[in-house]
C-alpha cells in the first residue's frame, strides 16, 4: 500500500492488515467471507475453476481441512463439507435425482431424513418407495424401478439399531446401475467403512460423534469415487453436456469427460451446494476438526459402555427388550459381529413393560442421562422417541415400526457405566414406586410383534405425485 496518510474511518478496516499464516500446529478458524484475489487474471482463472478459493459458501480452508479428514477416515475420493446432517442428505440426493426420479429407501431411518423424502423431495417431483426389511433382496428388487436414482440406508438404524447388511445391498443397487448411499452417523468410519462393503456415497451428521461434545450442526457428503456413472447410464446429467453449469457456465463436455471419477462430487458442489447455499460456518468446521482428533477414543469406549448398560437393561424384569445389536440375542447380532467387530455402537433402544405412563416416571427420575435429542455425545442423553422424534407418525405406522410407548432411546457418553447402572436403577426404582406398577398400557405397542409386522409388510411405493397425509410428516 502506497505511504499516505489514511483517514480514520479508513484505518478502521485496513490498519494491521495482515494476511498470511504463522504455521499454525492446529487448523485455523478462516472466518472469512471470501478470499483476496492477486490481480485480476487470478480472479478470473478461480471462477474458471483454478487453484485456491474465492468464497465460503464455495469453499473455505478450515472447511476443506476437514473434508480432507473425513475423506481419509471413510477412505473415499472427496468430501463435501455442509451446515447440518440434514443438509448433507439434501445435497447427496439432489445430486443424484432430478424431478420425476424415485429414491428407494429403508423404513427404518432418522426419521428428519424420512420426512425429507416424503414431504420436501415429493413437492420437488421425486418419489420414495420404503423397503420394510432393509435386508431383504426381494423387497429391495421390488423397490428399484427404472427410474430410482439412489437406494438409501443407514449402517446402524435410527433408533431400533438394525445393522445393514451393505455388501448384499450393494450388489442389488448395482445390478441395476443405482447407486447405494449411506448414512454412517451411527457407526462412524471408526466401526464401519462402508465403501470397503461396495457402498457409493456416505453421507454423515457431524453434529454427532464427529463433533462428538454437542456444541455444533454439521455434514458431510463422501464420495468413495468408484461408482460407473457411465455404465450406469442413468444420470444423464454427469454424463451428457448440460445447458446450465453452477460454477463454470454452459459446458460443451459432460461433467464426466471433465472431471472423471470426481464428476458427482464436481455437480454436487458447484450446482447444489453452491447454489442452494447450507454453508457451514469455518468455526464449525473447526469445531468437528477438533472432535474427529478423539473420534476412535470416544467411539470405542462409548460402544463397549453402551454393551455394559445394555447388557444391565436385558437382565431387568421390567425391561421388555433391548433393541442393541452387540447382544449375542439380537437378531442383528452375527450382522453386527461381520462389520462392526471393534463395536456395535452407543445409541439403541429399549422397551420398558408397561407402556407410555411407566416410561415417563423412569425417564423423569434419571439425574445423569441428559432430556434431549440428539446422540453420538460424550454425555449419555435420554429420549422417549414416541412422543418426541416420532410424534407425529399414524398408529399403524409406529405399531410396524416398533416404537411403542414403552421405547426410550439412549445415547451413551464416556461416562463410568457404573455410574449410569446406578441411574437406571434410579428409574427403575420410581417405576416400582407406581402405584399398579406391572398393569400393561393399552396403547404400548408389542415390539415383537410389530417386527414380524413389519417384515410382512414388505416394500410399500410412495409415489411422487401422492398427497402426504398431515400425520407422515417427521420432524427432527
Ligand atoms: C442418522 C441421522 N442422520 C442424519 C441426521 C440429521 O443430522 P443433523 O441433525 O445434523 O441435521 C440425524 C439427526 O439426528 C441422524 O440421527
Amino acid at each position: 500500500m502506497s505511504e499516505e496518510r489514511l483517514a480514520f474511518v479508513t484505518r478502521q478496516v485496513h490498519a494491521g492488515k495482515e494476511l498470511g499464516g504463522h504455521d499454525p500446529r492446529v487448523t485455523p478458524i478462516y472466518l472469512t467471507a471470501g478470499f483476496v484475489f492477486d490481480d485480476f487474471a487470478e480472479g478470473a482463472d478461480r471462477f474458471a475453476g483454478g487453484e485456491g478459493y474465492t468464497y465460503t459458501r464455495v469453499g473455505n480452508p478450515t472447511a476443506t481441512a476437514v473434508e480432507d479428514r473425513i475423506t481419509d477416515l471413510e477412505g473415499g475420493l472427496g468430501t463435501i463439507f455442509v451446515g447440518s446432517g440434514q443438509a448433507a442428505t439434501t445435497v447427496a440426493l439432489l445430486a443424484l435425482a432430478k424431478a420425476g426420479d424415485e429414491i428407494a429407501a429403508a423404513e427404518a431411518i432418522y426419521e428428519g431424513t424420512r420426512g425429507l423424502l416424503v414431504d420436501n423431495f415429493s413437492s420437488f417431483g421425486i418419489g420414495a418407495r420404503f423397503v420394510a426389511d432393509v435386508n431383504d433382496e426381494a423387497q429391495w428388487e421390488a423397490a428399484i424401478t427404472p427410474r430410482t436414482k439412489a437406494v438409501f440406508i443407514e449402517s446402524i438404524a435410527n433408533p431400533r439399531n438394525e445393522i445393514a447388511d451393505i455388501a448384499l445391498i450393494a450388489r442389488v443397487a448395482h445390478r441395476h446401475g443405482v447407486p447405494l448411499v449411506v448414512d454412517n452417523t451411527f457407526a462412524t468410519p471408526y466401526l464401519v467403512r462402508p465403501f470397503e462393503h461396495g457402498a457409493d456415497i456416505v453421507i454423515h451428521s457431524t453434529s454427532k460423534f464427529f463433533a462428538g461434545h454437542g456444541a455444533v450442526i454439521g455434514g458431510a457428503i463422501v464420495d468413495g469415487g468408484t461408482f460407473d456413472w457411465a455404465a450406469s447410464g442413468r444420470f444423464a446429467h454427469l454424463t451428457t453436456p448440460q445447458r446450465v453449469r453452477g460454477g463454470h457456465g454452459p459446458g460443451e463436455r459432460s461433467l464426466l469427460d471433465l472431471h472423471g471419477s470426481n464428476a458427482y462430487l464436481v455437480h454436487a458442489r458447484d450446482d447444489i451446494t453452491m447454489r442452494l447455499g447450507p454453508t457451514p460456518s469455518p468455526f464449525s468446521a473447526f469445531l468437528v476438526a477438533q472432535g474427529l482428533e478423539t473420534l476412535s477414543l470416544r467411539v470405542e469406549r462409548q460402544s463397549a459402555n453402551a454393551l455394559r448398560v445394555a447388557e444391565f437393561l436385558a437382565t431387568r424384569p421390567e425391561v421388555e427388550s433391548v433393541d442393541y445389536a452387540g447382544l449375542p440375542s439380537n437378531p442383528y447380532f452375527p450382522l453386527a459381529q461381520r462389520y462392526l467387530p471393534l463395536g456395535q455402537g452407543s445409541v439403541f433402544s429399549f422397551t420398558l413393560r408397561g407402556g407410555e405412563a411407566v416410561a415417563r416416571t423412569f425417564y423423569d427420575s434419571l439425574e445423569l442421562f441428559t432430556r434431549m435429542t440428539h446422540l453420538g455425545d460424550v454425555r449419555s442423553l435420554i429420549l422417549h422417541p414416541r412422543t418426541t422424534s416420532h410424534t407425529h407418525r399414524t398408529a399403524e405406522q409406529l405399531e410396524a415400526t416398533g416404537v411403542g410407548g414403552g421405547m426410550l432411546r439412549v445415547s451413551i457418553g464416556i461416562e463410568d457405566p457404573a455410574d449410569l447402572i446406578r441411574d437406571l436403577e434410579r428409574g427403575f426404582r420410581a417405576v416400582a414406586a407406581l402405584p399398579g406398577a406391572d398393569a400393561e398400557d393399552a396403547g404400548a405397542a408389542p415390539v415383537g410383534a410389530a417386527s414380524a409386522a413389519s417384515a410382512a409388510a414388505g416394500a410399500s411405493a410412495a409415489p411422487a405425485d401422492a398427497p402426504t397425509p398431515a400425520a407422515d410428516r417427521a420432524f427432527a
